[in-house]
C-alpha cells in the first residue's frame, strides 16, 4: 500500500506515533524515520516493529530531540535529505495534552508549552516536509492512473477537540483547531504539486496521553502539564462508549497517507467513535 521513505513524530512509546510506525513498517515502506523526545521509547517502538514478524524489512533511522526546538528540527530534516534525498509520507504526531484549566486559570507558560509543541512544532515540520517533497519527482509506479500518483503526503494528527470543545482545555483544544486551520491551507498550496495534507482527529483513545500508568516518569523538576482525568463521562459522551486504541488511528493515517486515498485533500477525519456527532 506504501512505498519509499516515511517521517513520524511522536513515534516513541506505545501511543499512536508507535502505532503508525508499526502499520508503516507493515505497509511496504522501505526507510522510516522516527523521532521522539523520549530515546526509550522510540528503541521500545523499534523492538515492537521487530517482534511483529521478525526484524523488520525496512531500514529504520531514529533521532531523538524536542521537536519544539528549531535547531534539532534542523538537525532531522537534514538527516533526511543526506540520507534519502526524499520524503514520500509525513505524520505529525507529536504532541501533549492540556493542563486541565480555564483560560482564566492558565499561566503564559502553559500556553507557550502547549502551543510551542503541538502548533508551532508541527507547523515547522510540515514547513520542512513540504520543501522536500516539492523538490522531488513523483515516482513511477505500474498500475495507477497518473492523475492518482502524488509527490508525497502528510497527515497532521489535530483531536475531536480541534472540532468541538470541552471544560477546561482552551489552550488544547485551540491548538488542535489551529492544526485543523494549518491542514486546510497547506493542502491548497499544495494541490498544484499533488502533495496532499489532510488531518486525524482522534477521540478518546488508549495511550499514555489518558492513562497516567501507561506513562514515562517525570524528570527531576518537570511540571507534569498532562494532570490525570477521570474520562468515564467523556468516554460516554461518544455513542460507541469505549475508548479507541492506537491501532484504529494507524489504520485510517495509513489510508489517507496513500494513493488509495487520492481524491482526499485538506480533510480532517474524525476517529472518535462518535463522539462529534452526539
Ligand atoms: N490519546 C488520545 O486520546 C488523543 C486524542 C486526540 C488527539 N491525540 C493526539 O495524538 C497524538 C499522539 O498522542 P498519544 O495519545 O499517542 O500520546 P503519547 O504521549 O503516547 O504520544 C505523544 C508522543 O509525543 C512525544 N513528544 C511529546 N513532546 C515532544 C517534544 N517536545 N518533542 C518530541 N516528541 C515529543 C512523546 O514523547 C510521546 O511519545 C498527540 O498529538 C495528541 O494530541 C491523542
Amino acid at each position: 500500500m506504501l512505498s519509499g521513505v516515511a517521517l513520524i513524530t511522536g513515534a516513541g512509546g506505545c501511543g499512536i506515533g508507535a502505532a503508525i510506525s508499526r502499520a508503516f513498517a507493515s505497509s511496504g515502506i522501505t526507510k522510516l524515520v522516527l523521532t521522539d523526545i523520549n530515546r526509550k521509547g522510540l528503541d521500545q517502538t523499534i523492538s515492537s516493529i521487530n517482534s511483529a514478524s521478525g526484524p523488520s524489512k525496512c531500514e529504520i533511522l531514529s533521532i531523538d530531540g524536542d521537536i519544539s526546538s528549531t535547531s534539532f528540527m534542523d538537525h532531522l530534516f537534514n538527516e533526511v535529505r543526506s540520507k534519502y534525498g526524499r520524503l514520500d509520507y509525513a505524520v505529525n504526531c507529536a504532541g501533549i495534552s492540556g493542563n486541565n484549566k480555564p483560560s482564566d486559570q492558565s499561566e503564559m507558560s502553559d500556553f507557550d508549552k502547549i502551543t510551542d509543541i503541538n502548533y508551532r512544532a508541527l507547523w515547522y515540520c510540515s514547513k520542512k516536509e513540504l520543501e522536500i517533497m516539492k523538490s522531488q519527482e513523483i515516482p513511477s509506479k505500474d498500475g495507477l492512473e497518473g492523475v492518482r500518483r502524488q509527490r508525497g503526503s502528510i497527515v497532521n494528527i489535530a483531536s475531536q477537540l480541534g472540532v468541538v470543545g470541552r471544560p477546561d482545555a482552551p489552550i488544547y483544544c485551540a491548538s488542535k483547531s489551529a492544526v485543523m486551520g494549518l491542514t486546510r491551507c497547506d493542502a491548497i498550496d499544495a494541490s498544484p504539486y499533488q502533495i496532499r495534507v489532510n488531518a486525524v482527529c482522534p477521540g478518546i483513545i488508549h495511550t499514555p496521553m489518558t492513562d497516567n500508568g501507561l506513562r514515562p516518569a517525570l524528570k527531576e523538576g518537570e511540571k507534569d502539564l498532562q494532570a490525570p482525568m477521570d474520562l468515564t463521562e467523556s468516554i460516554n459522551i461518544a455513542p460507541m462508549k469505549r475508548m479507541g486504541t492506537p491501532e484504529e488511528v494507524a489504520d485510517v493515517v495509513v489510508f489517507l497517507s496513500s494513493e488509495k486515498a487520492s481524491f482526499v485533500q485538506g480533510a480532517s477525519w474524525v476517529v472518535d467513535g462518535g463522539y462529534t456527532i452526539n
